[in-house]
């Protein structure tokens, strides 16, 4: 029955979705996940004891993550009931943000398969109208807030203000569409300084994410910044930055299976340089639950994706789960 759903929505993308304008695409889907409680449906879902896995101290019933894109509070209880062990939240601002003018979001087609580029520019409608609607939010599964900011007071202003919504905090300092968030990775001695601060003023466990544009730069310095600051948990990562002509911007962060390599890539050298001393969540590029298998057996412990939702489904998290207990079910 997966492998129908899964077809169909193939049909889906390629015949509907992945023709229509990119921002008619967007609203179609967001609609459409807001109309139909396809949450109900335990088809999308599977829970299984063998998947449960603990990140910073906190249990998700699996180790399959929503990435940051939604800030609606209506899509984001949806898909906690769509097969993910926990849902991330868009990085919210201090301020609303109208993000970047249209076109800010892009298909592409490589040879791996199928992606986007987006200059998105955190359209999101700030701290203090998120946070009633983040306070009325059922967590069905984990919530793990993410916040973007451009000075340590944004991100202390947010951190105090939205981590005790949430179960988890991660705090951006990756995202390529924005210069100031983008920059952070090129100031790993003030990142140090954020990241010892929010140490001290979040109530719940912070994670990280990382810019696969700075590997090196991240083994180097940021990661054993953030370690030193208490931060365990790093999620690696956001969007490539690349130039798209297509944008408002004429650059944007891709993602999608092209960056899979790269994914694949920092968490094995990641893994390999800092050991057991770090939670690794791996991100970008998935959307087979081969490639999930791949990224766990590598030391990943939890894997989450964006675009894979977009391109693959909403069935893609029960698939990936299938193929996690049957692997389990075989030890
Ligand atoms: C339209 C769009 C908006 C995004 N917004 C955010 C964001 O607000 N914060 C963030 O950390 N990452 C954001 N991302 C990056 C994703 O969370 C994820 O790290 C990236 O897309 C790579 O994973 P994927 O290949 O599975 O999509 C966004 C990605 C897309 C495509």
């Amino acid at each position: 029955m997966t492998r129908v759903i899964a077809a169909l929505y193939r049909v889906l993308y390629d015949g509907v979705l992945g023709r229509l304008p990119e921002p008619r695409a967007i609203a179609f889907g967001q609609a459409v996940l807001r109309a139909l409680p396809f949450d109900r449906v335990p088809i999308f879902r599977r829970d299984d004891p063998r998947l449960e896995t603990v990140l910073g101290g906190v249990r998700l019933p699996n180790p399959i993550i929503l990435a940051a894109q939604y800030y609606d509070t209506a899509i984001l209880e949806r898909a906690m009931g769509l097969g993910f062990g926990a849902v991330t939240t868009k990085s919210i601002t201090t301020n609303p943000r109208p993000g970047h003018p249209e076109p800010n979001l892009v298909r592409v087609r490589t040879a791996a398969g199928p992606g986007l580029v987006n200059c998105n520019g955190f359209q999101n409608p700030g701290l203090e109208q998120i946070r009633p609607r983040l306070a009325a939010l059922r967590h069905r599964v984990p919530l793990i807030v993410s916040v973007a900011g451009e000075t340590v007071e944004d991100y202390l202003t947010l951190v105090t203000s939205l981590a005790p919504l949430g179960d988890l905090v991660e705090v951006n300092v990756s995202s390529p569409n924005t210069r100031l968030v983008y920059e952070w990775s090129s100031k790993p001695r003030e990142l140090r300084d954020v990241l010892e601060r929010l140490g001290h003023a979040s109530p719940r466990p912070l994670i990280v994410k990382l810019s696969p544009d700075f590997a090196e730069v991240n083994e180097r310095e940021i990661i054993p910044a953030a370690l030193e600051a208490g931060v365990r948990i790093v999620n690696y990562g956001n969007t490539r930055r690349i130039d798209e002509p297509r944008l408002s911007q004429r650059t944007g962060g891709l993602s999608g299976p092209e960056i899979f390599p790269a994914t694949l890539e920092n968490l094995r050298n990641t893994r390999k340089r800092f050991g057991p001393s770090l939670q690794l969540i791996a991100t970008g590029g998935v959307d087979t639950p081969d490639k999930v298998e791949t990224l766990l057996r590598e030391g990943a412990t939890a894997v989450s994706y964006f675009t894979g939702f977009i391109t693959r489904g909403p069935i893609l998290a029960r698939q990936i789960l299938d193929v996690l207990v049957a692997a389990r079910a075989q030890k």
